[in-house]
């Protein structure tokens, strides 16, 4: 009879050393992998495709080795086939497995554990999370909030040179009605802008990555940070920008880009309604108070 060990494949093993803790966040580090702790004092560390037990004991131990098995039937064929083979059954001694999982001593000591992963574990966080400064988003454009767009517009288009990208108007018939101006600075759609509202304030600020994967990895870090998505996923038709914003700790906001347009210097600006298709094509816009 062929065992039924085959196929199995390597799940985990535990490592024991006297403060657990100091080596698991070496691990984490340096390997990429998160920490919880388990009922009983032991650390499961887990990462994309990988987990490991950190225990407290003795350094260079031989807790165990963990292989899971593709169903339970296989279990029970190879606990019985363990049994016609005379091999002692230990108990389980991993947490990461179901109760029933079967343990074996080998010759040197070392103990090999065959079962099925328990379900009821906490799943890892969000894949994508990566450490930011790994994560692409050059500092791009500043925007402020004014109730003095008027002379802002005198100032910076007369004054300074910034060439106008995209107006929004209060009333689309009237051209002298301009509520949101985009200004840039190089071929970038725009470098600044200043949106009609209530009083002077800064706005928001934002960074261009390189793509939508990067909008994904920076919202899977947000996530994993807890900081919730505060405007879009959207597309602005202004700049046509995909973007995302998330709030700062004194509520500031800060925006996540990716294939802003680009326009050459002698381009004539473009003029938007007010029905919110400028600062978002796809959904909800923000209407500044
Ligand atoms: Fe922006």
């Amino acid at each position: 009879m062929d065992s039924p060990i085959w196929p199995a494949q390597l799940d985990h093993f535990r490592i024991d050393a006297p403060d657990p803790a100091a080596l698991a966040d070496f691990y984490c580090d340096a390997i990429g992998y998160e920490a919880i702790d388990l009922p009983g004092g032991a650390l499961l560390l887990q990462g994309a495709g990988r987990r490991l037990v950190f225990g407290k004991g003795e350094a260079h131990g031989r807790p165990y080795v963990a292989y899971r098995l593709a169903s339970q039937q296989q279990l029970a064929d190879v606990r019985r086939y363990l049994e016609s083979q005379g091999v002692p059954i230990l108990p389980n001694p991993s947490p990461v497995f179901s109760d029933d999982a079967v343990a074996v001593r080998d010759p040197d000591g070392w103990v090999t554990v065959y079962g099925i992963g328990r379900a009821d574990l906490p799943s890892l966080k969000a894949a994508n999370g990566r450490p930011p400064l790994s994560l692409p988003g050059r500092l791009q454009h500043f925007v402020v909030a004014t109730n003095n767009l008027p002379r802002m517009i005198d100032f910076y288009e007369s004054a300074l040179g910034f060439r106008p990208s995209d107006y929004v108007l209060m009333d689309s018939a009237d051209r002298s009605s301009k509520h949101v101006a985009f200004w840039r600075t190089d071929s970038e759609h725009h470098s600044f802008a200043a949106f009609g509202a209530s009083s002077v304030r800064h706005d928001h600020h934002a960074y261009e990555t390189t793509g939508w994967m990067d909008i994904r990895d920076w919202a899977d870090h947000f996530a994993n940070l807890e900081v919730r998505i505060w405007w879009g996923p959207g597309r602005h038709g202004a700049g046509n920008n995909l973007f995302f914003m998330v709030e700062d700790p004194l509520g500031d906001k800060i925006e996540i880009s990716a294939e802003i347009e680009t326009m050459p210097r002698d381009m004539a600006p473009r003029w938007w309604p007010m029905d919110g298709r400028a600062v978002n094509l796809w959904g909800a816009g923000w209407a500044r108070d």
